[in-house]
Formats: structure tokens, C-alpha cells, sequence
């Protein structure tokens, strides 16, 4: 009997750009459901955009468009990459959808009636200039433990230390820069606390129960607490207006909060599905429904998915998750991501440069284990490993023989030797693949499948194809090594064929089959069996490449000061075009507050070595460090002179790797960009400025 199975993967926020990050985590679930359905199971993948809460309401403020623009330009993009990755929904779907909106108000309903819902009054900090809640994530100000500034609300990123934000020495919020006003208001409470689930999720997330992987099973209990000591606290469901979500039924003014609704947007999704293809919604998420749910996941996010999200579903009368599967995170040449580095490398951008998405899908697949342990993507590694294993030695072996089939056969294969060590080899593992492949083993299932690749290798290398190609009557020879290795290469195919669906399909089509399925690793191609014309199948990647996409993704750091000024003035000159066109160019004062400018004392100065405009500065701001900044005003100061001085620096600019050394900002200076006036005029602050003072 098929299995009839329903896998996620997690919701993208609907803000930001699919990265390579991400994208961990959607080639395992394709590659997984791939298996499942080339298997002949019923498996259906559904996704979506996470659409609502704070941060995308904010987001589409800054851009001019409403939150509803934002979220469907962001779902195209989030598909056309999915896509480009080969990332085979059967439904990419929204939040912001009236399935997910029957779902979330069904579930709260039900929940209600259950007896797990409360109302509290909690007090929290409201930004008094934009009239709104802020989310800990919003709210900045000093460190109350290492006294770090502009450290956000909920964690130190400089010390470590946990606190609330009302812990954080001199708020300030990161939306406005205003001076947060503690506030109370009335908020909505799942009683995650509440003995019913507590008992559930002791035995829901037990080792013993088998949905989560056991690493992951520690950790929830350590979550819950030793038997007896319920360590679970109520979670908070509901967020004020304005904000961009589902208002909570009866509730006016109160949303739920973006995490109630975003795992229902599962259900959404599917709902949605089975509208257009007939399939029966009940039959997946009643509760003793025979079918399988699979959520795959990063650990980072098993709060929600191990405990809220079970706990919800348990109480609402609905099915609970079959297993979570939690994966690590991505290091990009052994360290987290980076923009400054050029690792944090978009989907996007990947695809421009002109990347096989199959190179990233192999390459993956070769580092993923059931475990929530981090995988690296090395650089070094990724192109050598594509090269060798995919076209050194899979390809390789059809390259090798499919002309003779085509220049001397007439495109048709003698019978296969199916005695043939390695066609026994490939078919006698298959079985063993395919659990390595459900049990999402996939860097071992790659490991294996490449040594029958290389079995497959020394068979036609002991045959030799383009000898007896040259040696008169060795047709025969000739025509049974050509369609061993043939049908070696299909057979290999198949346990290929959910890493690299594209590739399979071309061998489909040159092999002259139908779509492969697992079950086909057992069977041969028929002796007279007429191939087509063979199908270029896949480059070696030229490392050149990988310069190119590091390049393009280096975020583009402050210039040079020296090229700083020519910038400001090319500016300058376009704003003064533009504003002669379009009034609409200003800058908002949230544009402008994100510039952090501040009173800087300078404490040192001194020429830099070979440099002709450059003098080093070192200013105080009144933190315990102070910067260093190369400043292009050597033609206009003599650096003993501005020793001691006051200035105006931006504190917040990304720190530029010169020649010279580090640049950790900028100093203001004014010039006359017409050059009528030659020179270059330091700011200063009036009389009483301290160091570290905020300009605005
Ligand atoms: O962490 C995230 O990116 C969330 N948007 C994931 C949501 S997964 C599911 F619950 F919707
Ligand atoms: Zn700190």
C-alpha cells in the first residue's frame, strides 16, 4: 500500500531574499520528498511565505508600499529562486490567505473552548513618535551587564547576557530613536502551562515516542523540566494594533501573533491544494488520520515546532505532527555567513552567476546527515567534489560510451550482462540506499552511491570501449561493453535521481525511457532497446565562477575617505538632478536616523606612511575603544593640529579593510564642490559637547 505522506518546510519570512542558508534546509525536504514519490508514495510538499507581524510591517512603511505589495513581490522572488533550485513544491502558498485565517480562528476557537486561553494585562515598551508596541528586536539601548550600547532588547551581542528590555540601560527605539514609554494593554495567552499539556508533551516529546531526534528530545525535556517541575510558561498569542496580521475574532484591535498562525499556515497551504486537486483535507489532519505529517526544520525554531505547535493541534481536536525533523545551520568556509566576507550568498545571485543549482543540490546532499549538526559549504571543496564525483566519474561513464551506441549500433544496445559485478553491486544496494535515503542519510547514501560509481568506472575501464573501437572485429566486445556501461550509468542514475531531477531527465530523454522510478534500479534495458542522440549532461565548474559570486555578494563597504569625497560629490550632483526632476527623492527622518552620528574626540593624529592625502585618526567617543579612521584631509591639516580637537563622526558605518589598516568610520568635513573655493573644513561642535553625544 502507498504511503500517503504531507512534508513542510519552514515559512521564509516574507522580508528578505533566499540565501544559500535557507536553502539547506528546502533541498533536503525536495530531495527527501523526491525519494518519496519516485518510491510510489503519495507525498504532497506545501510552503508558503510568512507574511505577517512587525518587522514586514515596518519593512513595507520604509519602502512606500503597503504590506500587501510587499508580500507579493516577495512571493514572486521567493518562487522564481525555489524554483531555480529545482525545489518542486506541489504548493507554495501565503500566510495571508483565508484557509490560514479559517485555520488560526478555528484552532483559537477551539482552544478557547478547551479552557486555554487567558487574557493578562502585561506592561510593555511603546514608542511614543510611531505609536506602536515594540518587539524586543526593536527596542535598543545599553548593555545592563557589559554596558555595550545599541545592543538590542532581548540579548547582548557583545557580553552574551539574556535580559528583558526593560533591563537595557537608556532605551531607545530602533524604529524612531524615540524614548520607549512602559505601557499596558491587555494580551491573549495560550496556557502552555496547563497540566493537559504538559502531560501531553512529556509523552509527545519523549525519546521513547520517536518524533523527534533524540538530541532534540533532550533538549525538550530539558525545556519541560524534571517530572514534577513544569518548567513551561503560558505563551503570549496576541499583538496590538497596528499590526499586520489576522485581528483575533471577537477581540478588535488584538492580532494574533505572527508565530500563532505561521505553522497554520501548513494547513493553509494544503487546504489550499486540495481545493484544486480533489484531495480530501480531513482524511491528512483528523486525529487518527493513517496518513504521515513531516516537518522539516532548523534547530533554531523547534520551540515552536516541538512544543506550541503540537500542544495547539493536540487541543484543537487535530492530528499532531508524525516526526520534525530539525536540521543544523550552513557555515560558509568553516565560519557563519558573512556580507563583509561575501558568504552570505542569495539564491539569486548563485543562479546569475551562472551556477548549476544540481552542483549545490550534489554538493549538499554529500554533507547532510539525520543530525542537527552544522554543515559547511567549503568553497575549495564544492568545486572539486562537483568535479570528480558528478562529471569525473558519474558522467564520465556515459560520455564514454553512448557515441559508439549512436556512430556503430544505430542507437541500439546488445542485451546487458546482468551477472555483471557491478550491475549486481548497484542492484543489491538499492534497497540499502533507500533507507539511508528515508532516513535522510543522504551524505552516506551519496558515499555509496559513488563507490558503485566507481565500480561502474573500473568496468569500462578494463573494457576499454575506445580500444576496441579501433581494433577490427571487436564488434561485439564493442557493442556489450558500450551497453553494460549504458545501463550501468541508468542504473545509477536512479539512485541519483532525487539529488539531480535535471540531469535525470536528460538521461530520460537520451535513453529514450520513461520517468524513472525507484523500483527500475531492479531492471535492465532490453537487448535492441534504441537510444537517442546523447545529451551534453553537465559542465565542471569553473572556480573562476566561485570569484565571481563572492565578489557579488561583498557587500559594498564604505569607500575609501579619498573616494569617499568623490562619491559625496558625484551625489551630490545627481541630487541636485534630481530634485530638479522629482521632489520625490528626500530622505525621511527614519532615513536619517539610521545614520549614527557622534561627537568625536580627536585623540591622536599622525600621517600615514605612503599615503598622500591620508592622516590616521584616533577618536574618542567616550566608549572604553577608540576608533581608528583615515580621514582625506592631509592637504588642509597638519595632524598636530587636530590633536585634542572635537568632531563629528558616523559611528555606524561598516569598517573598511584599507591599505593602510582598518577605517571604523568617517569624520564630516565640508568642501566646496564646485571647487571655487578650495579646501576642506573639519565640523565641530559648539562649546560643551561631550564626546559619544548623539548629533541630530
Ligand atoms: O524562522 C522563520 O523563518 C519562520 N518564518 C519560520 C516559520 S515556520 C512555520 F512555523 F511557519
Ligand atoms: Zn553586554
Amino acid at each position: 500500500m502507498p504511503r500517503k505522506i504531507l512534508v513542510t518546510s519552514a515559512l521564509p519570512y516574507a522580508n528578505g531574499a533566499i540565501h544559500l542558508g535557507h536553502l539547506v534546509e528546502y533541498i533536503q525536504t525536495d530531495i527527501w520528498v523526491r525519494f518519496q514519490k519516485m518510491s510510489g508514495n503519495e507525498c504532497w510538499y506545501v510552503c508558503a511565505d510568512d507574511t505577517h507581524g512587525t518587522p514586514i510591517m515596518l519593512r513595507a512603511e520604509k519602502e512606500g508600499i503597503t504590506p500587501e505589495q510587499l508580500i507579493a513581490r516577495v512571493h514572486g522572488e521567493h518562487y522564481r529562486d525555489f524554483s531555480g533550485f529545482l525545489v518542486g513544491f506541489d504548493n507554495y502558498y501565503s500566510t495571508h490567505s483565508e484557509e490560514t485565517r479559517f485555520y488560526a480562528n478555528d484552532i483559537y476557537r477551539k482552544l478557547k473552548a478547551a479552557k486555554l486561553i487567558e487574557t493578562r494585562t502585561i506592561e510593555q515598551y511603546f514608542d511614543p513618535v510611531k505609536q506602536l508596541f515594540l518587539p524586543d528586536r526593536f527596542i535598543k539601548g545599553e548593555c545592563p551587564k557589559c554596558h555595550a550600547k545599541d545592543q538590542y532588547g532581548d540579548n547582548c551581542e557583545v557580553c552574551g547576557a539574556a535580559y528583558a528590555p526593560t533591563d537595557l540601560i537608556e532605551p531607545y527605539s530602533a524604529v524612531s530613536g524615540a524614548k520607549p514609554e512602559l505601557r499596558s494593554s491587555e494580551h491573549y495567552f495560550f496556557k502552555l502551562s496547563d497540566p493537559r499539556c504538559e502531560a501531553f508533551l512529556r509523552q509527545y516529546t519523549s525519546r521513547e515516542n520517536g518524533v523527534l531526534q533524540n538530541e532534540a528530545a533532550n533538549k525538550m525535556q530539558e525545556w519541560l523540566g524534571a517530572p514534577g517541575e513544569n518548567k513551561l510558561t503560558d505563551w503570549d498569542i496576541s499583538r496590538d494594533a497596528p499590526y499586520f496580521g489576522f485581528e483575533i475574532p471577537d477581540a478588535p484591535g488584538k492580532y494574533f501573533y505572527v508565530w500563532l498562525d505561521a505553522p497554520i499556515g501548513y494547513m493553509g497551504s494544503f487546504k489550499n491544494l486540495c481545493a484544486r486537486n480533489g484531495l480530501d483535507f480531513d482524511e491528512y489532519f483528523r486525529p487518527d488520520s493513517p496518513t504521515e505529517l513531516y516537518h522539516f526544520i532548523g534547530k533554531d525554531i523547534l520551540y515552536f515546532h516541538a512544543l506550541f505547535w503540537p500542544a495547539e493541534l493536540q487541543h484543537a481536536g487535530y492530528r499532531t505532527p508524525t516526526k520534525i525533523f530539525a536540521h543544523g545551520f550552513l557555515t560558509v568556509d568553516g565560519a557563519k555567513m558573512s556580507k563583509s566576507r561575501g558568504t552570505f550568498i542569495t539564491a539569486q545571485s548563485y543562479l546569475d552567476t551562472g551556477l548549476n543549482p544540481e552542483w549545490l543540490r550534489y554538493y549538499y546532499a554529500a554533507k547532510l546527515s539525520a543530525t542537527m549538526e552544522d554543515i559547511d559549504l567549503n568553497l575549495e571543496d564544492f568545486v572539486a567534489r562537483v568535479n570528480s564525483d558528478l562529471v569525473g566519474k558519474y558522467v564520465n561513464i556515459a560520455s564514454r560510451s553512448a557515441g559508439f551506441i549512436a556512430k556503430r549500433f544505430n542507437g541500439q544496445l546488445a542485451p546487458a550482462d546482468e551477472k555483471l559485478p557491478a550491475i549486481k553491486a548497484i542492484q543489491e544496494a538499492a534497497g540499502r540506499i533507500a533507507e539511508l535515503y528515508e532516513a535522510r542519510e543522504f551524505a552516506k547514501a551519496m558515499r555509496e552511491i559513488m563507490l558503485l560509481t566507481d565500480a561502474a568506472n573500473q568496468y569500462v575501464d578494463s573494457v576499454k570501449p575506445w580500444e576496441l573501437a579501433k581494433q577490427e572485429g571487436k564488434e561485439v566486445e564493442l557493442h556489450a561493453a558500450c551497453s553494460n556501461a549504458l545501463n550501468l550509468f541508468r542504473l545509477l542514475t536512479v539512485l541519483l535521481k532525487p539529488v539531480l531531477p535535471v540531469v535525470a531527465g536528460k538521461v530520460e530523454k537520451f535513453l529514450n525511457i520513461a520517468p524513472l522510478e525507484w523500483t527500475d534500479s531492479q531492471s535492465l534495458l532490453a537487448a535492441g532497446h534504441a537510444i537517442d542522440a546523447y545529451e551534453h549532461l553537465m559542465t565542471r565548474v569553473d572556480p573562476k565562477l566561485i570569484e565571481k559570486l563572492i565578489a557579488a555578494n561583498k557587500e559594498s563597504l564604505a569607500p575609501a575617505p579619498e573616494a569617499q569625497s568623490q562619491q559625496r560629490h558625484a551625489e551630490h550632483q545627481q541630487k541636485e538632478i534630481r530634485s530638479e526632476a522629482a521632489d520625490g527623492d528626500l530622505c525621511t527622518i527614519d532615513d536619517f536616523m539610521k545614520v549614527d552620528l557622534r561627537i568625536a574626540r580627536i585623540a591622536n593624529a599622525e600621517h600615514v606612511e605612503g599615503a598622500d592625502k591620508l592622516v590616521r585618526l584616533t577618536l574618542d567617543l567616550g566608549e572604553e575603544r577608540t576608533r581608528n579612521v583615515f580621514a582625506g584631509i592631509k592637504a588642509a591639516y597638519d595632524p598636530a593640529q587636530l590633536v585634542g580637537r572635537l568632531t563629528v563622526m558616523v559611528a555606524n558605518l561598516a569598517p573598511r579593510k584599507m591599505k593602510f589598516g582598518l577605517s571604523e568610520g568617517m569624520v564630516l568635513a565640508a568642501s566646496d564642490t564646485e571647487g571655487k573655493t578650495p579646501g576642506i573644513y573639519l565640523l565641530a561642535p559648539d562649546s560643551g559637547a561631550r564626546p559619544g553625544m548623539r548629533v541630530k
